[in-house]
């Protein structure tokens, strides 16, 4: 341990579409949406996280909201690194430090990410006082915060649901042997509950609105045994222009669903479908396992099952198991070097 170790803050980073999480001393200490609002005249940033959310469609034209990691890649850069800035600069103000420290910092990043994209994450961490920054894929992260043992010679397959990307590997010996990132997530699955809604009951919706359906009765089949029960959703009526309400069930949202799921469920198939045989045998035992925030929707792991007769495990907390993977990662880096990305 060096003289100054001791000023070197270790933090893991899901650097998410919709989510981003921040692990200090073990624990997840920052736990915001990807949010970041600017006032378009002055530049001037002026909220991030859960306040900038409750701006969202409620702001007038001066001020703009952006999700600076739109659709699975990092749309804004300047944005991203200013949020991530505003977020650790809330971490040390939780942790009262008293000095400016330096951080060993892990960012778990999609698989899809380009080496310029990557590099350019690695200068951004770099600038926020960054001293070492170690590289992660998120189905490993999230395979490993699952307490899969990645570096078995045994493979498993990881399908991570985010909000921007759905990420499908096959892990075995602390690699991705075989992986596909697919834009179809959450915030597809949004945009379908939207337009659905819009066509067949003529109501114009926001998208937190859409979000909210989602987590009340969203589902991915029409046969859930425990179903939950229609609910009233407001918005604008497309003919008459006047507020309106009308009752929606959750087979409805499992049809506006179907084709992006089937959209996933074929990556699934054709990943499966090109691993070696070994692979195949182990994950006939090993089943799938589900993760991130779009697992949580009601019988997407029964329908998963169903199209590749394999079993589908969900875990606790999915939205978490990315950060927390991560971070154990950071933590015993001699153990988990081979899991890293090693880009340069
Ligand atoms: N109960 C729920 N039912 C369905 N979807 C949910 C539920 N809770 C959260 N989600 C969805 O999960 C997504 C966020 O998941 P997560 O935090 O894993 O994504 P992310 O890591 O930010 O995105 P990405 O991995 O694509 O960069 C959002 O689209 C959100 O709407
Ligand atoms: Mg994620």
């Amino acid at each position: 341990m060096g003289f100054f170790d001791f000023l070197t803050e270790k933090i893991a980073v899901d650097l998410g579409t919709t989510n981003t999480l921040i692990t200090h001393k073990g624990k997840i200490a920052i736990d915001a949406p990807s949010i970041i609002a600017v006032n378009r005249i002055s530049g001037k940033i002026i909220a991030v996280g859960k306040e900038a959310s409750a701006m969202r469609g409620k702001i007038h034209k001066n001020i703009k909201t952006f999700y600076p990691l739109r659709n699975g890649v990092i749309a804004n850069f300047d944005l991203s690194e200013k949020m991530l800035k505003i977020l650790i600069k809330k971490l040390s103000d939780l942790s009262n430090a008293i000095f400016i420290k330096s951080y060993k910092m892990i960012i778990a990043i999609p698989c899809g990410i380009t080496k310029v994209e990557m590099r350019a994450v690695k200068e951004s961490a770099r600038r926020l006082n960054a001293k070492k920054v170690y590289l992660i894929s998120e189905p490993m992260a999230a395979a490993i915060g699952a307490g899969i043992d990645v570096l078995q010679p045994k493979g498993h397959m990881i399908i991570d649901i985010g909000g921007g990307t759905t990420e499908i590997a096959v892990i075995t010996l602390g690699g991705i042997i075989s992986g596909q990132s697919v834009k179809i997530a959450g915030n597809v699955f949004n945009d379908d509950i939207s337009q659905y809604v819009r066509e067949k009951h003529n109501l114009h919706i926001g998208e937190n609105t859409a979000e909210d359906i989602k987590i009340k009765i969203g589902s991915a089949i029409d046969t859930l045994v425990s179903p939950p029960e229609k609910i009233p959703v407001q918005g604008r009526d497309m003919l008459t222009g006047k507020p309106k309400q009308v009752y929606i069930t959750y087979k409805e949202i499992a049809r506006s669903l179907d084709k992006s799921i089937s959209q996933i469920e074929n990556s699934v198939l054709d990943t499966l479908s090109n691993i070696p045989p070994e692979i195949s045998a182990d994950i006939y035992k090993t089943g799938i396992f589900l993760t991130g925030g779009g697992s949580l929707l009601r019988g997407l792991d029964k329908r998963f099952s169903r199209v590749t007769e394999l079993p589908v495990y969900k875990g606790e907390k999915p939205l978490e198991v990315v950060v927390k993977g991560s971070e154990m990662v950071l933590k015993n880096l001699n153990k988990y070097t081979s899991v890293l990305i090693h880009n340069d």
